[in-house]
């Protein structure tokens, strides 16, 4: 096991009717605040002015900027940017999904930095301070509720960019799984998808014997995998949404990463295509996981076997190592397809036409190579962007 650091510094406020309290949990750190909200599911469900109520009865002023879109845009966070230091505001409360909370991030870091805020998601500088931020979640998805990043997309170039600093952790996370049975089934599935993703990034790890890690990572999918089919079949499952969520906060607040080093590579190949395609990441994962693994299983089979095993239940043929993997992944699609995702770019009605583009633009933190279990170069990516025609 590697050393580590590991800081989960959110208050989760987890249960039936707690965004009724967001008002208590806010005046703790301002009297002003920004209530910022995407393109209006929170309006039609009725959680905007029970948001609004709560905020009026602890006397706190509001000021709104709705209007985030899936696929974070960076500019409503520099106008989110401006409006805070004009209104004087010390505080963000963003109600909503990974994109809303990406967006508030990005304002919290922005307010106080002199400079212009693209400026941490292009690696040019670091955010050392930020606004506070609380949230109302109401997507269990991306995990943005309690984790380090904040996914941005710069509308010029459609480039879709991460930072990942502990100081823009969300100071709490209000959870109700009610808030979530109004998802629409294709949107509960590409969450479902995120979160499995958080936790298969970690998993597929080049760090050897990290069995705890291994076995909580295990039991989180099959739990997510279970309570997918039950939430599918009855959105109004309390229980089912309940773990769902539960199992979004604990796939990415690094928990499941302590002690090893993650892949990620995944993650990047996507990126690439939700910036320019705008399809969702979750479904843009669905797309991306299969291929990666076709592509890179034969550089740990045993690992690929374990997850098959372990996690999909596949009997391991001891002289056929290769073909348990293989199974392994041919379940992951199956399970993907059953939920109504994507798992082919042409089911995406994506194309061959810009594969090269985004194995261009795919960002290669490590000098040039994405992911850590196998070292993946530019004609990798473009071999796996291919595989996922
Ligand atoms: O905008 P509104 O009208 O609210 O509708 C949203 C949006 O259209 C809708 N929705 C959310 N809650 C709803 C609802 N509709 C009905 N009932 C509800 N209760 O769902 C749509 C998607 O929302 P979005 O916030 O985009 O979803 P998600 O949470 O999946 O966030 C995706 C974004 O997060 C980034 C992704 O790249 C993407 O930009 N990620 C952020 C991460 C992080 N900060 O840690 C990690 C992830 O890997 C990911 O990259
Ligand atoms: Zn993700």
């Amino acid at each position: 096991m590697d050393n580590f650091d590991f800081l989960s510094s959110t208050k989760i406020i987890f249960g039936k009717g707690t965004e009724n309290l967001v008002g208590e949990h806010v005046k703790r750190y301002a009297r002003k605040i920004l209530f910022h909200y995407g393109g209006g599911s929170i309006k039609r469900t009725g959680l905007y002015d029970r948001v609004m109520r709560s905020l009026e009865d602890h006397g706190i002023e509001v000021v709104e900027l709705g209007n985030v879109q899936p696929n974070p845009r960076l500019g409503l966070v520099r106008e989110g940017i401006d409006l805070c230091r004009r209104e004087g505001i010390t505080f963000i409360l963003a109600v909503g999904g990974g994109s809303v909370i990406d967006s508030a991030k990005a304002i919290g870091v922005g307010v106080p930095y002199s400079g212009d805020v693209w400026d941490f998601y292009a690696g040019k500088a670091e955010p050392k301070e930020t606004l506070p931020v609380g949230v109302v979640l109401t997507i269990a998805a991306a995990g943005s509720e309690a984790s380090k990043s904040s996914v941005i997309t710069n509308e010029e170039g459609w480039l879709k960019r991460g930072i990942n600093y502990d100081v823009i952790r969300p100071a709490f996370a209000i959870m109700n799984p009610e808030l979530t049975f109004t998802l629409p089934p294709y949107q509960t599935a590409c969450g479902i998808a995120d979160i499995m993703a958080h936790i298969m990034e970690r998993y597929f790890s080049p760090t050897p014997d990290i069995e705890l890690m291994d076995r909580l990572c295990e039991a989180t999918l099959k739990a997510v995998i279970n309570n997918a089919y039950r939430v599918m079949d009855n959105p109004e499952d309390y229980s089912a949404r309940a773990q769902i969520m539960r199992a979004g906060t604990i796939a990415h607040n690094d928990l499941l990463s302590t002690g090893r080093i993650g892949d990620w590579a995944s993650h990047q190949i996507e990126h690439e295509i939700s910036a320019i395609y705008d399809l969702a990441h979750g479904a843009g994962l669905a797309i991306v996981l299969p291929a990666w693994m076709k592509y890179v299983y034969k550089q740990n089979v045993s690992r690929f076997a374990q997850f098959a095993h372990r996690v999909w239940d596949v009997n391991v043929n001891f002289e056929d190592l290769e073909a348990s993997a293989w199974a392994g992944i041919q379940r992951l699609e199956h399970f993907f397809r059953d939920i109504g995702l994507p798992i082919r770019l042409s089911h995406a009605a994506i194309g061959p036409d810009r594969l090269e583009e985004m194995a261009d633009k795919c960002r290669m933190p490590n000098g040039d190579s994405v992911g850590q279990l196998m070292k993946l170069n530019r004609k990798d990516v473009l071999e796996i962007y291919r595989l996922a025609l």
